[in-house]
């Protein structure tokens, strides 16, 4: 469902799902975080990717390369380069 709303360029709606799944205690995946850090770049959402980027941490998929390319992905659409590098150099 967030897959398709991410694709469909709903970025607003798939972080409202986000929200709404964490209210739900549904464990959301790497694929998840994904989609949502695709969406926050396309939104240059930069609060919600940083607050994505610590919940990704906390549910330990940084190491994920997908995910960590996705996340420095983010923070450049969303103009913040510093942050960008600096999870270039702890990754
Ligand atoms: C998600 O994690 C699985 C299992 O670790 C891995 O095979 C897959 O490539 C990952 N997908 C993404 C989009 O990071």
């Amino acid at each position: 469902m967030i897959a398709g709303y991410a694709q469909n360029g709903l970025g607003k709606e798939a972080l409202g799902l986000y929200e709404q799944m964490k209210q739900e205690v549904v464990q959301p995946d790497n694929v998840t975080f994904v989609l949502l850090l695709k969406a926050c770049g396309s939104l240059e959402a930069l609060e919600q990717g940083k607050q994505l980027h610590s919940d990704i941490i906390k549910r330990g998929f940084q190491s994920d390369v997908i995910v960590g390319n996705t996340l420095v992905d983010m923070y450049a659409k969303c103009g913040s380069t510093e942050d960008a590098r600096v999870n270039c150099s702890t990754t």
